[in-house]
């Protein structure tokens, strides 16, 4: 073990040679780029957690749970904002830990991304099966069974596992199959088609606030913060907390448009504008509709996987809004595994470049000019995720690694400011101390709210990620070569 060798940090100046490199296709620009981050942001979060969110934890305050997850983002935003623009390449975190904090803190935040993207891949993935039987549904069709369209394994709040007796999560491997696919082909037409499956959801979104609004009830808004039972986390402010630490998965996905830098246009100006505009659009629109759901229907009647139909089906008036609802939630949803394979085979891509993964996984198509091997990967392990595990071990292991490297952005911000104040910063964090610090406590505040399963979890990861890097990583880091070359 090199200890010299794990703390030592990636010059600034070999990550903006990278980017200036011509390997990928500089094809998007803001409008693109904004589209990428809402197509990242709007999907399981807000089509099937609020109602769970609303109905155990916060009642008609969940609005409030939104502000909050939504003001941790907003500060870490900014953080990833400074470093994307600065620093234009796909490696997101990891690239900005390695560039500040050291090899080994960049290993551990680019291990953790991998349950960011391709765990989120997972879970969004089957948030879509279940729309998908919901539409089957809808038009009296069923020939999918129970067993085929469900996880095998379950798990509970103290880390243990169980069978369920369901065999495969089958719509859920398919719909990840098909936009690996996708996403294999081209950034250029993943981004086409991304953009306006993101019309359609926006679209469906403003539907249920406008239509919506007209049939609220004001009395199920009071009172407002339902008194807490006597439980932690069971309404009251420490309902309010708890409802944020779970509807923060709503809001991942905005940082992922840091990942696609070396294919934005301007990605000076393109990466804070996509990030913060992505971030500031949907904290409204979730805000909006989380409270209109809860004046539509008395907020315990929202503990259902599809709270938005639930609550549209309460009025007769808004029921032809409902299968919209579907079908706009798995246009959605599929826009969010997009805008999560995308991320993750860059990632894997920049981490192969440093030699602290394999050589393949860096190489990029001959015509698409995309990384196919990293995409293929992932989709091949999203997939088989997908298929055994349920939506909450999931989406509790998605929280945890992105609340990890939002933490490490946030504090990696402020040292940069202090090891290199030299550095041209296209777009600077003001009042980075406040921010930072902000940041760190949101964050930190969200993942503590977290089951205990959950971080067991992830300590288990970690230990394997721990193992890899000084099985792999650590000997074929390229710093590393190079250093021992010039020293
Ligand atoms: N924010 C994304 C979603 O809610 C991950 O599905």
């Amino acid at each position: 073990m090199n200890l010299k060798a794990m703390l030592a940090t990636k010059p600034i100046a070999d990550y903006q040679a990278e980017a200036a490199s011509k390997n990928l296709v500089r094809a998007l620009g803001i409008p693109a780029l904004i589209a990428f981050g809402i197509g990242g942001i709007i999907g399981t979060g807000i089509f099937v957690l609020t109602g769970l969110a609303a109905a155990q934890h916060a009642g008609p305050a969940i609005g409030l749970s939104f502000v909050i997850a939504g003001l941790g983002c907003m500060f870490a935003g900014l953080c990833y904002s400074e470093f994307a623009a600065m620093v234009p390449v796909a490696g997101s975190a990891y690239a900005y830990s390695y560039a500040t904090l050291g090899e080994f803190v960049a290993w551990f935040v680019g291990w953790n991304l991998i349950l960011e993207y391709m765990v989120a891949c997972s879970t969004v993935a089957v948030g879509w099966s279940r729309y998908f039987i919901k539409l089957l549904e809808h038009y009296g069709i069923n020939f999918i069974p129970d067993w085929l369209a469900n996880a095998p394994f379950e798990g509970n709040a103290a880390g243990a596992i169980h069978q369920t007796g369901a065999f495969l999560n089958l719509p859920a491997i398919a719909i990840i199959a098909i936009t690996t696919a996708l996403c294999y082909k081209g950034i250029k037409e993943s981004a086409v088609v991304n953009t306006i499956i993101v019309a359609i959801k926006v679209s469906i979104v403003v539907a249920v606030i406008g239509f919506g609004i007209a049939y609220v009830t004001p009395s199920y808004w009071h009172p407002f913060i339902p008194p807490n039972t006597g439980n932690f986390g069971e309404f009251g402010w420490s309902g309010i907390f708890q409802a944020s630490a779970i509807i923060f998965f709503a809001y991942i996905g905005f940082d992922g448009v840091s990942t696609v830098a070396q294919e934005a246009k301007d990605p000076q100006r393109g990466m804070p504008i996509g990030m913060l505009g992505s971030l500031a659009i949907c904290t409204l629109l979730y805000i909006l509709m989380s409270t209109v759901l809860t004046g539509l229907v008395p907020f315990k009647q929202l503990n259902d996987a599809a709270p938005v139909a639930v609550a549209l089906e309460a009025h007769p008036q808004l029921a032809w809004l409902s299968s919209w609802v579907i079908w706009g939630a798995l246009f959605g949803l599929t826009s969010v595994i997009i805008t999560m394979i995308i991320p993750q085979a860059r990632i894997w891509l920049t981490m192969s470049n440093d030699g602290l993964l394999w050589k393949f996984l860096g190489k990029v198509h001959p015509t698409y000019r995309t990384p196919h091997i990293a995409t293929v990967i992932t989709g091949v392990f999203a997939a088989t995720l997908a298929g055994l595990l349920p939506i909450d071990i999931l989406g509790e292991l998605v929280s945890i690694g992105t609340l990890i490297a939002f933490i490490v952005v946030c504090i990696g911000v402020l040292v940069l400011r202090y090891t290199r104040p030299d550095l041209h910063r296209p777009f600077k964090v003001r009042g980075v101390w406040f921010v930072s610090i902000m940041g760190v406590l949101f964050c930190s505040a969200m993942a503590y709210s977290l089951p205990r399963g959950t971080w067991i979890r992830l300590v288990i990861w970690s230990a394997l990620g721990i193992a890899l890097y000084f099985l792999y990583g650590h000997e074929h880091s390229r710093l590393r070569a190079s250093r021992s070359k010039a020293g």
